[in-house]
């Protein structure tokens, strides 16, 4: 049996596809997670996956003494992945201090118990938020940080500082930021996937909300910006690449393979797409018609955005392998399960 890993946040998009991969590759899973953005059924869902049920603990990482009482409980636990967050940009821009107590205090906690073992490895789910509108196109991992555009933004650039800090004094203690592009996609079995609270921010799941008829009309927030098509560029990548790159990332700390012992990558495809590209590949893998309209652009929006993946490529040996058309697929799926459980209930 390998290392048993702690995955923060891991009922959540991101983390529950990460558990499943972990689980996959021999990795005994530890989820902790307070629900404010997920729900038990998640657990049931990994677990018809992989056949397997992770622990789980029901708890706040803003509650101090939990998690020395957890580590206390899991002495044996050298592995984080700390997924969990607040990540409404919306609601950090009007509720500030939720945001900055949420994402800081949380890790701060977690550093604190980690930083004394013997041996500790720890991978951060940062963003590509932090180069703001970046001057060159693709982003490389050394491109400047920009002023960040939200308090949300502002809590993954302070994380990194702060785990970079940390690393500095505590040269046993092993960290990777990983600078997420933008997740889109669910599990191929539809068990898990993304579960936006309220209206989503995002453009996938608006769209997919679009098509099963929950949302009247998706809205395109500008077609007059300096692009192909006068939409907004991002790099979308599949979850289930996203999941894998960070079992990748967390073995290359585990194993000593790592020089540093601090480093960032981006993870994205590489690839920029339009949002008038992505309602089209939409579209054509669906075979589903989406009601769309030009709106005025959002206010915070940058131009275009995506990766320059040629470190997560050389260094970790990870490679998006995903195509847009299977994301959007695999999250209308996600989406027409949704659905049939919301009719039952
Ligand atoms: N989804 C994206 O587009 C995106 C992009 C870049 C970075 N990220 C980052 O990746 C991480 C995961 O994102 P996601 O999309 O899976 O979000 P998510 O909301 O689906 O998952 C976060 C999970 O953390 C849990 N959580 C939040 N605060 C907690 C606390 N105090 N104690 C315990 N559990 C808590 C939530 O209940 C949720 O299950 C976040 O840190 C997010 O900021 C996400």
């Amino acid at each position: 049996m390998k290392s048993k890993i702690l995955v923060t946040g891991g009922l959540g998009f991101i983390g529950s596809h990460t558990v499943v991969a972990l689980q996959e590759q021999g990795y005994e899973v530890v989820i902790i997670d307070n629900l404010s953005n997920s729900s038990l059924d998640v657990l049931a869902g990994i677990t018809k996956i992989t056949q397997i049920t992770p622990e789980f603990e029901n708890m706040d990482l803003r509650d101090k003494d939990a998690v020395a009482g957890f580590f206390e409980k899991y002495p044996d636990i050298n592995g984080v992945i700390h997924f969990a967050a607040s990540k409404a940009v919306g609601e950090s821009v009007e509720n500030p201090l939720l945001y900055y107590e949420n994402n800081l205090s949380s890790l701060i906690y977690i550093l604190q118990h980690l930083s004394q073992k013997e041996q500790a490895s720890f991978i951060f789910s940062s963003s590509c938020t932090v180069y703001g509108q970046a001057d060159t196109l693709p982003i490389k991992e050394n491109a400047p940080i920009k002023k960040a555009m939200s308090p949300y933004g502002n809590t993954k650039q302070i994380g990194e500082e702060i785990i970079e800090d940390t690393c500095k004094v505590h040269p046993a203690f092993k960290a990777i930021s990983l600078r997420y592009f933008n997740p889109i996609g669910a599990h191929p079995s539809a068990e898990i996937g993304e579960l936006p609270i309220g209206t989503p921010q995002n453009l996938v799941p608006f769209i997919t909300q679009t098509a099963i008829g929950k949302r009247e009309q998706l809205s395109v927030f500008g077609d007059d910006y300096p692009t192909k098509d006068g939409t907004c560029i991002r790099d979308y990548i599949h979850v289930m690449d996203l999941a894998k790159a960070h079992v990748v990332a967390l073995k290359r700390l585990l194993d000593n393979s790592s020089e540093k012992n601090y480093d960032v990558f981006n993870l994205g495809t590489g690839n920029g797409n339009t949002v008038l590209e992505v309602i089209e590949s939409f579209q054509k893998s669906t075979g589903k018609k989406l009601a769309y309209k030009i709106a005025d652009r959002r206010e915070g929006d940058v131009i275009a955005a995506y990766a320059d993946t040629n470190k997560a490529n050389s260094v970790l040996n990870w490679k998006a392998v995903h195509s847009l058309d299977e994301a959007l697929k695999s999250a209308w799926k996600w989406e027409e399960k949704v659905m049939k459980i919301e009719k039952k209930h």
